[in-house]
């Protein structure tokens, strides 16, 4: 009879922790010399673990992942401009208008830096902070030189041996104990704090997220009045934990004029910018957050080599991985998780391409604004004014989205009002353009051109052009109508 009551409360136990992952087996700590970047000498002592790590260099196969397919056989990159070309548009202005791809493995992270348009760098050696394993001792050798110096400079301080090096068992690891740990105390620490947590309390399964953010999350590139880097943080002011907020995201970088990091050319507006919020949007009361999943638990999930049970070093998407990782705590089968991801990430693509669309009609009809101006039309400033803090407002909503790799499938309830409401404000800001124009006497045709081959083609040094064969076509067709 207790024994049954045991078993019960372990099973409710069990249950309402939403099924946490089994125990892997236990690890006895080898020694590893404080300050050692060298993945090699961790994987002296934790070979298996090291060798899946290795394997994120490998190529996934083709056809697992509908909408994150960097690196599969079939293509090296996939050019997110392509597959969605009004970010073209959009972004036209700086280096994300010029290259952006789709992620692939983890062994890229500094090789792809190499590799991309220069313009991507442009911001200085401050690019490094969410690649190199060497970030934070250079930021704190460096100071703000770190962050201004270009790109090239900085890198070239990396040791010759570890400048292909990108995110490493020290990134993630106590050599003391394995034990997970922070180790950019200059960005998560700070914005962890700023939200009142204190990082040395947090729980094993939190780490097991925490160590992921201090990458996969949104930040910003502080810059001085000649448009230097001299900082960076994370927009978290004003959240709380479990609830970062677009809306308080969006009210900090508007507020503080330091991050307008770049001119958006069609407006000629300065800009803040949203990248790969990941961590933001899992931890807004997703059901998954909320049932205590983990990154780890989706993206590391155990796995059995030979005779161990260990961590998946092979981070990649649970498509690529076969969906293993959800059985931990699912029974349905593959067929029916991989039918619901698919399911959730179509709606999110269809949302986003509205707002996206929508979004960058408005700016055309904002450059038909400022082009009347330059003109010595006169535009009523109260309809402008308004007009461009719509425009803003869903400008940074669908960057948000855009930004954030899962498409939508980290917390699809949050990633749908988002959209909604940049959908809204972009068709206000329409609405009011069009307002303003014609309240000047100025025409504004029926379906606005967004001359997308001129942002497309021949961008930049490698003279980038657009590739018709990787555009995503709108799940529920309806996008159509709007072009
Ligand atoms: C040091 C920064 C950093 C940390 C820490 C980090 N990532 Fe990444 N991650 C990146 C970068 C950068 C890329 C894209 C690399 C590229 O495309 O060259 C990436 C790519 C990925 C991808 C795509 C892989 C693929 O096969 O396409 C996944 C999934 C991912 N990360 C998940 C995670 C998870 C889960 C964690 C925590 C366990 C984590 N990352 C920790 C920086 C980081
Ligand atoms: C409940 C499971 C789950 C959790 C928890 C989870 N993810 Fe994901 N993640 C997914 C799925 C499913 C996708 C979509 C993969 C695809 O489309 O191929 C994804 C996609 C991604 C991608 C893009 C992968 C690629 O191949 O480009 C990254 C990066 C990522 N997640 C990082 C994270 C981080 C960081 C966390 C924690 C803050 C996290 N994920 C938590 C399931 C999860
Ligand atoms: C992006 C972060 C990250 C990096 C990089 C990383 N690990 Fe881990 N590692 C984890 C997480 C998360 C766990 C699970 C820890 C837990 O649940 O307490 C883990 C667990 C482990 C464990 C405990 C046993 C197991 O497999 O669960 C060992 C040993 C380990 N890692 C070794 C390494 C080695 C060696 C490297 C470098 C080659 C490395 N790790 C790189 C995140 C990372
Ligand atoms: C740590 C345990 C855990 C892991 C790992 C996990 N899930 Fe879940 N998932 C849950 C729980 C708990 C719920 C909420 C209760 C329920 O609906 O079963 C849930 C709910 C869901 C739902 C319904 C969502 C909704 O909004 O109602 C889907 C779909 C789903 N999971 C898919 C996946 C997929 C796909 C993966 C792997 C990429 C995965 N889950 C990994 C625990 C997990």
């Amino acid at each position: 009879m207790k024994l049954a009551v045991l078993i019960l409360t372990a099973a409710t136990a069990l249950v309402l922790l939403g099924c946490p992952p089994q125990k892997a087996e236990k690890v006895v700590p080898v020694k590893i010399a404080d300050g050692d970047y060298d993945p090699a000498n961790w994987g002296k002592a934790y070979p298996v673990e090291y060798d899946l790590w290795k394997m994120t260099a490998e190529p996934t196969p083709a056809g697992k992942s509908k909408y994150k397919k960097g690196y599969d056989t079939d293509r090296i990159t996939y050019d997110k401009l392509s597959e969605f070309p009004f970010l073209a548009l959009l972004f036209h202005g700086w280096g994300f208008g010029v290259e952006y791809n789709e992620p692939r493995g983890h062994a890229y992270m500094v090789k792809d830096q190499l590799d991309i348009d220069p313009s991507r760098i442009g911001a200085g050696g401050v690019c490094l902070t969410c690649k190199t394993p060497y970030a934070s001792k250079l930021e704190s050798e460096l100071g703000v030189s770190y962050y201004m110096d270009p790109w090239k400079d900085i890198h070239a301080k990396i040791p010759e041996k570890h400048r292909e090096l990108g995110v490493a068992c020290i990134d993630c690891h106590d050599n003391k104990d394995m034990s997970l740990k922070i180790s950019r105390e200059f960005t998560l620490t700070k914005a962890l704090e700023e939200i009142g947590v204190d990082p040395a309390k947090l729980t094993r399964q939190e780490m097991r997220s925490i160590v992921c953010a201090q990458c996969h999350v949104t930040y910003n590139v502080v810059k001085n009045e000649n448009m230097k880097s001299v900082g960076i943080y994370f927009p978290w002011k004003g959240s709380k934990w479990g609830d970062i907020s677009v809306e308080n995201v969006i009210k900090q970088i508007r507020a503080d004029k330091s991050v307008g990091e770049w001119k958006q050319k069609v407006t000629g507006f300065k800009m803040a910018f949203i990248r790969h919020p990941e961590f933001e949007l899992l931890s807004r009361d997703s059901v998954h957050w909320k049932a205590g999943a983990s990154c780890a638990d989706c993206h590391m999930p155990y796995t059995k080599v030979g005779a161990s049970k260990v961590s998946d070093h092979r981070v990649t998407s649970p498509l690529k991985s076969d969906l293993k990782a959800c059985m931990q705590c699912h029974t349905e089968s593959k067929e029916w998780l991989k039918g619901q991801i698919v399911a959730i990430q179509d709606r999110t693509v269809s949302l986003i391409m509205r707002a996206g669309y929508a979004t960058a009609t408005a700016a055309k009809l904002l450059e038909k604004v400022h082009d009347a101006k330059a003109g010595g039309v006169t535009i009523d400033p109260k309809l402008y004014d308004k007009a461009r803090d719509y425009y803003e407002e869903a400008f940074y909503r669908a960057n948000y989205i855009g930004a954030e790799n899962s498409m939508g499938f980290h917390n699809p309830t949050e990633a749908m009002r988002i959209l909604g409401d940049s959908v809204a404000f972009a068709g206000k800001a329409e609405g009011l353009l069009r307002q303003a124009l014609a309240k000047s006497g100025v025409d504004v045709p029926l379906v606005v051109d967004l001359e997308l081959d001129k942002y497309l083609n021949n961008r930049g040094k490698k003279k980038l052009m657009f590739q018709k064969d990787m555009v995503i076509e709108d799940p529920s067709g309806v996008q159509q109508k709007f072009l």
